[in-house]
């Protein structure tokens, strides 16, 4: 595996993140604000892997996966959505995450272990040169990660390559119209998803060059005041900000971040 020094800052805060989350499970667990914000219903019998989430949205709502399906997660954590694929394409299908971060990677197999599921393969590997066969799948799925990655047009070569013709994409992750230059340049706003996140826009057009049709947007959870504020504050407490400061980034960009969950089919 062929990391960047991006990948390296991502994987190390991952691990520490994780770290930190499972610390605190014996009390009441710990997730990102964007994760709270996004807001699962079907997670309650999979508290280890939901407290470990650090997810902007909900991908598998309404995706239309089906029994015996095969679904790649892309980044895949300490797999809630792993679990949650498993459940709707049961024993006749299979869910395979691949994900760089080692210590994400044993505890999503522990959690896959002690839920019952046998078919769920979880790789180690990158997003932007994924160990997966092409034309392989039926849906990708993906909760917060590709803003993460300093090589996006390779992400979605990597996620069209895999893809079965006819097969179908249900990707969350955050957006951002404009950003300032120091929170551009912040490792802590990067590992946050925050620094690395490009526009729908951008978002949109990557898909379609990679060869994707019917690109849209499905969903959308615009971050107000507040929500931002808990995004700044909680998830990026590397950029130790003072009040004034967050106020006046609130007055400036409430309203220009959210969480996208893109849709998108491989032609037949
Ligand atoms: C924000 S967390 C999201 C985890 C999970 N999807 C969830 O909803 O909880 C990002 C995850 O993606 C992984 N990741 C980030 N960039 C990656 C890359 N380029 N290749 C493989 N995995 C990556 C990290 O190790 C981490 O586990």
């Amino acid at each position: 595996m062929k990391t960047t020094p991006t990948h390296d800052l991502v994987k190390q805060s991952y691990a520490s993140m994780l770290q930190a989350a499972r610390q605190k499970t014996s009390c009441c667990g710990t997730t990102s604000a964007a994760a709270r914000l996004a807001g699962y219903g079907e997670q309650e019998q999979h508290t280890e892997a939901a407290s470990a989430s650090f997810g902007c949205g909900n991908p598998l709502a309404f995706a239309g996966v089906k029994r015996g399906d095969t679904v790649l997660d892309l980044g895949s954590g300490a797999g809630l959505d792993l679990l949650l694929a498993a459940g709707k394409v049961g024993p006749s299908g299979k869910v395979i995450g691949v994900d760089m971060t080692n210590d994400m990677i044993a505890v999503a197999r522990d959690n896959a272990r002690k839920a019952g599921y046998d078919n769920i393969d979880v790789r180690c590997g990158l997003i932007e040169d994924l160990p997966v066969d092409t034309a392989s799948v039926d849906w990708v799925i993906s909760n917060c990660v590709i803003n993460l990655s300093p090589d996006k047009p390779a992400v979605f070569r990597e996620i069209s390559r895999v893809m079965k013709p006819g097969a179908r994409l249900s990707v969350s992750d955050i957006v951002v119209q404009e950003l300032p230059d120091w929170i551009r340049n912040s490792a802590a706003a990067w590992s946050a998803c925050v620094a690395g996140a490009i526009s729908e826009q951008d978002y949109l057009e990557g898909l379609r060059a990679a060869g994707l049709e019917d690109v849209a947007v499905a969903e959308r959870l615009v971050y107000d005041a507040s929500q931002l504020r808990a995004i700044l504050c909680e998830d990026i407490p590397g950029l130790d900000l003072q009040a004034s400061q967050i106020d006046t980034l609130l007055e400036e960009y409430a309203g220009t971040v959210w969480s996208a969950r893109f849709t998108a089919r491989k032609p037949l």
